[in-house]
């Protein structure tokens, strides 16, 4: 009977957790760090520097998820995933940086450039629009998966290959967690529906942000686009564009 407790009564942050638990890797041990090819690294300069970008993306994760716990501070799911969406993004910082480093990539990513992107937005706050600022971290989630995954089967060096492939993996669960989040609201309040459609058509990868432009491993990627779609129709049980065909009235 104790095994009937499954998934589906499973709390959505003990399956948050195990998930994270089961998809675990290590910096330390799992990354063959001795064995970089430089000259391969650097066979492909539009990657490093896309790398760069994401590093200081994954390094702003602190401003953008404290105002969102904070203002979910009621909700012990939510608690839950934005603590690992914290430890797993400095994760991806720690390692995205530490590569960069490794090869000697000029320029170097300092403290104060990372001090400098998250002051501008330190005090923002989420104010009423918690459902678009869920919406546009999940979304956000759901195309770093796609990026990361297409900068590993776009890079000749091995070592990052495996590096991209493991944070590409953690981001779909990542995004997947945030639709739980939001998946459980829309069932306490089905009126949230249009929001998310909207925040869905509105949406900003909240990387905008922390660098003003989010890099991009492969543009107008279908399959990405497609999934986007299919992640928030699966939340509101209505096609995005029907949405827009009803002048997103609901
Ligand atoms: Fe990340
Ligand atoms: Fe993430």
């Amino acid at each position: 009977m104790i095994a009937a407790a499954s998934n589906q009564t499973k709390r959505l942050y003990e399956r948050t957790a195990s998930a994270a638990d089961r998809g675990a890797w290590s910096a330390e041990r799992d990354i063959k760090w001795t064995a970089i090819d430089r000259d391969r690294a650097y066979a492909r300069p539009e990657i490093l520097s896309a790398l760069r970008d994401a590093a200081l993306i994954e390094s702003y994760h602190p401003v953008n998820l404290a105002r969102l716990i904070k203002a979910t501070w009621d909700d012990i799911d939510a608690g839950v995933v934005f603590s690992l969406e914290l430890y797993e993004g400095f994760k991806h910082f720690q390692v995205l940086r530490r590569y960069l480093e490794k090869i000697g990539y000029d320029p170097a990513i300092t403290d104060d450039e990372l001090v400098e992107i998250r002051r501008s937005h330190a005090e923002t706050d989420v104010d009423g629009d918690l459902i678009e600022r869920l919406v546009e971290f999940m979304l956000s989630e759901h195309l770093a998966h796609y990026f990361f995954r297409r900068l590993g089967e776009q890079a000749v060096e091995p070592v990052l290959a495996d590096l991209l492939g493991r944070i590409s993996a953690d981001e779909v669960r990542h995004a997947q967690s945030a639709s739980d989040l939001i998946a459980k609201r829309i069932a306490s309040n089905p009126e949230l529906i249009p929001r998310v459609l909207d925040a869905a058509l509105d949406f900003h990868h909240f990387g905008e942000q922390a660098i003003g432009t989010v890099p991009v491993a492969q543009p107008g990627d279908p399959i990405a686009i497609q999934t986007f779609a299919r992640r928030i129709e699966r939340l509101c049980g209505k096609r995005l564009v029907d949405h827009i065909k009803n002048g997103m009235k609901g």
